[in-house]
């Protein structure tokens, strides 16, 4: 039997949610991952470090009831928006209530109506963060309308992240859910100040799968995934052991009825399978020997933590993906690639 193990891994972008939906994905996540860094983007989003507090309580309670087996860290994030100030920041990040703070410019995605309008107005955050050494994740999209969808990386890293990073020379920043060349490009330029996490479905899918027999909404996230000379770059960057590269799953559950809709929402659940998708991605690029570096060291490296010391043990075993997840409520999640065979198994 061909099997791997490696240190378990950290998932550095995670959406769980909250209540029955998080319930129902949490014992997912941590079946997996030691650690996650947990979005704050929730209907009302965590901007305070009291908020956080209690949000992690939240989860905390809910991994004791329903993935009491786990042991789980949640890492909390703030959500900015135009009125976070240094002094809030500061009050978290020495309190040890927020690991690291979350900029979603306004409207570049689900729950970002409050996020920021104008990254000038958060100048003085920023230079806090930098005397703190509080990491800043981006979801590095420009929200204007009239800049095509499948170019607003591009745009946000020319005429925000560009400018931003010569101005806080010392910011340590993680691009999220990285999806073209030219964030590859540059982060590796950048790699002093810049690490990028990836997905596993940004390395599977290209924007041709969307709409691969029709359209197919569980196959619709944000970033939108770009042609295929980017998934190329994407696999390239994170199979090459590349220290500024490590794994990131961005799963975001969302009810069914909410994806399969006439304005359905952004995101892919792949908490059932992460694990499974990237190393199926490893085993096709032939680089099986740097999963452990991108799964399990490059993130905690840049973090400042130490790798995990148990370990995982993945098979090369057929399995089924569930067709859907309930949730608690009476709705249900379809996870990614629903009802498909899997090559690798992550052994229980
Ligand atoms: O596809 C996405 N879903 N991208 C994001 O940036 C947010 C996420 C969500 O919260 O559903
Ligand atoms: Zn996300």
């Amino acid at each position: 039997m061909i099997e791997i193990t490696i240190k378990r891994p950290d998932d550095w972008h995670v959406h769980l949610r909250d209540g029955a939906m998080m319930n129902a994905v949490l014992p997912y996540t941590a079946r997996q991952f030691h650690r996650a860094i947990i979005m704050p983007n929730l209907n009302k989003p965590i901007t305070t470090p009291r908020m956080a507090n209690e949000y992690k309580k939240r989860i905390l309670n809910s991994l004791e009831v329903h993935a009491e087996n786990y042991e789980f860290m949640p890492l909390m994030t703030c959500y900015l928006t135009d009125e976070t100030s240094g002094a809030i920041i500061s009050e978290g990040f020495k309190g040890g209530h927020f690991f690291a703070a979350k900029l979603y410019p306004a409207n570049a995605t689900t729950n970002s109506s409050m996020g920021v309008t104008d990254i000038k107005k958060l100048s003085s955050v920023f230079s806090v963060m930098e005397q703190l050494g509080m990491p800043l994740l981006i979801h590095g999209e420009v929200s204007d309308s009239s800049i095509d969808i499948f170019d607003r990386e591009y745009v946000f890293i020319k005429k925000i992240l560009i400018p931003l990073i010569k101005e806080f020379p010392k910011l340590k920043i993680v691009l999220e859910h990285i999806t073209t060349k030219e964030a590859v490009e540059f982060v590796r330029l950048n790699r002093k100040q810049v690490s990028a996490t990836i997905t596993a479905h940004h390395l599977i899918i290209n924007r041709t799968s969307i709409f691969e027999g029709g359209i197919n909404p569980h196959r619709y996230c944000l970033p939108i995934p770009k042609r295929e000379v980017h998934r190329l770059s994407l696999r390239e960057a994170a199979t090459s052991g590349d220290l500024c590269f490590f794994l990131g799953t961005d799963t975001a559950p969302h009810r069914i009825n909410d994806k399969e809709s006439s304005c359905g929402c952004a995101g892919i659940f792949t908490a059932v399978n992460a694990l499974e998708l990237y190393t199926q991605v490893f085993e096709e690029e032939k680089a099986l020997a740097n999963f452990e570096k991108f799964a399990s060291l490059n993130g905690s490296a840049f973090y400042g933590l130490k790798a995990n010391e148990d370990k995982v043990i993945l098979i090369k075993e057929k399995w089924h993906v569930p067709g859907l997840i309930p949730v608690s409520d009476g709705s249900s999640i379809i996870p990614y690639k629903a009802g498909e065979t899997l090559d690798w198994k992550m052994k229980p």
